[in-house]
């Protein structure tokens, strides 16, 4: 988009805009009220003598300070996020209103069974859907994200092994193609994780894999549709040569967007799964979250969920915490209800129709695909002449080669055309990466502004790739100094606090 400009405001943080001001309030005078009379029964030690500094704004401040710092940033709602394992897919607003009534939102997790049984029975209704839609046996909510579900399968996996009198099952299996968190996840439960690499395919490496299982292989940790977004070809044979060996399998399904309503990791000989909600579900990722994870389970594993798992004996909806060999909590209460209720709403407006999710951002996908690959400078790496499914990886190692225009310099000069950029220099496997997921929310016409934004910058690098290396310059904020912005020690509030910080270091 040429004319693209995104707005500029000195916009402070509402601290500072409301500093020293007597007027205005954010604290309506019924809470007023209310407060006086319940806190004037407070003991005296107890009372606080001031009040709290919070921010003294008017309505009319507060809106326009918001409605300001909105034209400074990008979502989902102007434009598409092509963010590469995120799936940062339009999220229906009925399922936002529904799921944000008082009923839901404001249900109090102390609340009594009895006085939530409807709110119980949609989460255990979603429970069964889930297990539908990955072919297991139970799934539960507890888990409040996709990595939640990970050390959850992980710690499942350890305790069904030792149980059994198999403590030297210390390893787990993990392809060098998998999710970052799956690595993490394996070591957080106590495993060593074994590295197994991709082959010219984008598969798992079968030889390797058979190489490294032995009496020591606690399981395998695979993500399917992997970070290419590829399907593993091999995945039957995987499940089977693990089993053989006396590992068990876990799934990570959190790229079920290419898959769902089609392939089920149960029907696959997958043991525990987990799915985000945030990301095939409709509840929105990112943003703060909160998210939402489920964790599902199938045969001999189902006795060691995490609890508690939202049952149902006939009449009435319960919490059930007596799973005979339970690895306990992973979180508090249920789990994240308001985007697990989202995701309720998004799998009943859908039906059996669920299934078009996944084709149409198969479709979507390799539409972008075929047309990006068809530029100079820009590769595959794996899987030549293979389908993507949810997502896909491309390469400007060679533009960088040959211009010295890199991956990061292309996804500034997206920001300048108005477009989100996609998620960079990851999966590690892949040299200056551009991990590309438009999910089934983008039509052609927005597939098509995509490809024209990158075959311009392309274009571009090879006539004068100085000017593409200055972008963005039609941003709110210019190109950042990330390792200096990622210390922990510069994390500050404000620009004037950060420039204060600056002069000092
Ligand atoms: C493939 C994959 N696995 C696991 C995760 C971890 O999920 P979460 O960020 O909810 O912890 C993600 C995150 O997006 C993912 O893409």
């Amino acid at each position: 988009m040429k004319n693209f400009r995104q707005a500029r405001w000195d916009e402070p943080v509402v601290y500072e805009v409301s500093r020293d001001r007597k007027e205005g309030t954010l604290v309506d005078s019924e809470f007023r009220e209310y407060s006086a009379k319940f806190f004037g029964k407070l003991p005296e030690g107890v009372a606080r003598k001031e009040p709290p500094p919070i921010p003294s704004l008017s309505e009319v401040e507060v809106v326009r300070h918001f409605m300001r710092l909105s034209q400074m940033s990008y979502g989902v709602d102007f434009g598409p996020v092509p963010l590469g394992s995120c799936t940062m897919k339009y999220n229906p607003k009925i399922c936002e209103e529904l799921s944000g009534s008082r009923e839901i939102a404001e249900a109090h997790p102390y609340l009594d069974e009895d006085e939530v049984q409807g709110l119980l029975e949609v989460l255990y209704t979603l429970q069964k859907w889930l297990s539908e839609l990955v072919g297991m046996d139970v799934c539960s909510i507890q888990t409040p994200a996709g990595s939640a579900g990970e050390l959850a399968g992980a710690l499942m996996i350890k305790k069904y092994h030792v149980d059994r009198g198999e403590t030297q099952r210390d390893e787990m299996v993990v392809p060098d193609s998998a999710h970052g968190s799956n690595p993490a996840s394996a070591a957080m439960a106590g495993f060593k994780v074994v590295r197994i690499p991709t082959d010219s395919r984008g598969n798992t490496d079968l030889e390797a894999l058979r190489a490294a299982l032995s009496r020591r292989t606690a399981g395998i940790m695979l993500t399917n549709p992997n970070t290419l977004g590829l399907f593993e070809e091999y995945i039957i044979d995987i499940a089977r040569e693990v089993h053989g060996a006396g590992g068990l399998l876990y799934y990570d399904g959190a790229n079920l967007n290419g898959i769902v309503g089609y392939a089920r990791p149960g029907d696959m000989g997958f043991d525990v799964a987990h799915l985000n909600l945030h990301k095939t579900f409709a509840a929105p990722h990112g943003g703060g979250g909160p998210g939402a994870g489920a964790i599902c389970a199938r045969g001999a594993l189902v006795d060691y969920m995490p609890v508690p798992v939202i049952d149902y004996d006939g009449r009435k909806y319960f919490l059930k915490y007596n799973v005979p060999r339970t690895i306990g909590r992973i979180s508090w209460f249920y789990g994240n209800v308001v985007p697990a209720v989202k995701s309720f709403l998004y799998i009943a407006a859908l039906g059996t129709q669920i299934r078009e999710v996944a084709e149409v951002s198969t479709l979507n996908t390799n539409y972008l695909l075929k047309k990006l690959t068809s530029l100079p400078g820009v590769d595959l790496v794996y899987g030549h002449g293979r389908w993507r499914k949810h997502e896909f990886v491309v390469s400007f190692e060679k533009l960088y080669k040959e211009t010295g225009v890199g991956a990061e310099d292309v996804a500034k000069a997206l920001l300048d055309r108005g477009l989100h950029a996609p998620t960079i220099l990851f999966p590690l496997i892949v040299p200056e990466a551009h991990m590309i997921e438009v999910t089934e929310s983008e039509t052609r016409e927005n597939l098509d502004r995509l490809a024209e934004a990158y075959r311009e910058i392309v274009a571009l690098a090879y006539s004068d790739p100085a000017e593409v290396r200055k972008s963005p310059q039609n941003t709110s904020v210019g190109r950042l100094d990330t390792v200096y912005g990622n210390l922990p020690r510069n994390v500050v509030l404000t620009y004037k606090s950060l420039a204060e910080k600056k002069s000092r270091v």
